[in-house]
């Protein structure tokens, strides 16, 4: 364990399935659900959700946000292990800059030590390319990077703070911006599912699944085309039972 990562705003903590998380003390929250695991949360809810529905050769993935960078190193390992041959394209933006650097002495699982060399290499130059791989770690605003992209991305991984802690990242508006962003038969995949992001979700376009499995607690899938594999969410009768529950708008913020 390596305590030269903690400072004034990031403290190093132990989760559940033995992986470090942090907790910020600027959003007063954990990078992680500390119960369901950081290396176990994104796997689980995250990185085999969306593989599950994308079985493409060449796959672009916006990871909203970098934070620690497991979405982005739990992609590695997963393709690494089955599909090795497949070429991954990661977009990351990432507000906090100090964060980014802080992360050569984080304290990552055993799993993630043999990219060591693209942990330094996103760390120190925000970029690592090689044959089958790039990844673009970007020091600056989400809302403002999602816009320069159409029609990209495959996989969406939304894994920002919780709405009510970092709502700009979970309006209607900013959803129609990832809409743009993703290609029709894209998924997102998310930790949340309070109604007024689903919502937010719903009307622009993307149907709701629920992510269900052992050890963690239920997710979200958002894709505009059906999902065969996935239970939908009724979003109709949801609205129907909660008629003044509206999305989460920019000009709430
Ligand atoms: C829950 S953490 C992301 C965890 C990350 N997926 C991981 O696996 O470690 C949310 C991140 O969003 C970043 N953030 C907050 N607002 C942002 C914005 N407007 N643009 C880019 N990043 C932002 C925070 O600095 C924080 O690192």
């Amino acid at each position: 364990m390596s305590r030269e990562f903690d400072d004034d705003l990031h403290t190093l903590t132990l989760s559940e399935d033995g992986s470090y998380t942090a907790y910020s003390k600027e959003y007063e929250e954990h990078y992680h659900s500390t119960r369901d695991g950081a290396l176990f949360e994104s796997m689980k809810k995250h990185i085999i959700p969306a593989f599950n529905v994308i079985a493409k050769d060449e796959v672009n993935i916006l990871d909203i946000c970098y934070g620690l960078g497991f979405n982005t190193l739990a992609t590695l390992l997963y393709v690494d292990e089955h599909s090795p041959n497949k070429k991954i394209n990661i977009y990351s933006p990432e507000l906090d800059g100090n964060l980014i650097k802080s992360l050569v002495h984080f304290t990552y699982p055993k799993e993630f030590e043999k990219y060591r060399e693209i942990i330094i290499a996103l760390s120190e130059e925000g970029v690592y390319e090689r044959e089958n791989l790039y990844i673009e770690v970007f020091t600056g605003d989400a809302r403002e990077y999602i816009k320069k992209f159409k029609n990209k991305f495959d996989i969406v991984y939304q894994d920002a703070f919780s709405p009510s802690t970092n709502s700009i990242l979970w309006t209607k508006e900013y959803f129609a911006d990832i809409k743009n962003a993703m290609r029709d038969e894209g998924v997102l995949t998310t930790y949340s599912i309070a109604f007024k992001i689903r919502l937010a979700l719903y009307e622009n376009g993307f149907h709701l699944y629920l992510n269900e499995g052992d050890g963690y607690r239920v997710a979200t899938l958002a894709s505009c085309n059906k999902l065969e594999q996935y239970k939908e969410v009724d979003m109709e009768h949801k609205i129907s039972c909660n008629p003044y529950i509206n999305s989460l708008k920019d000009k709430e913020i």
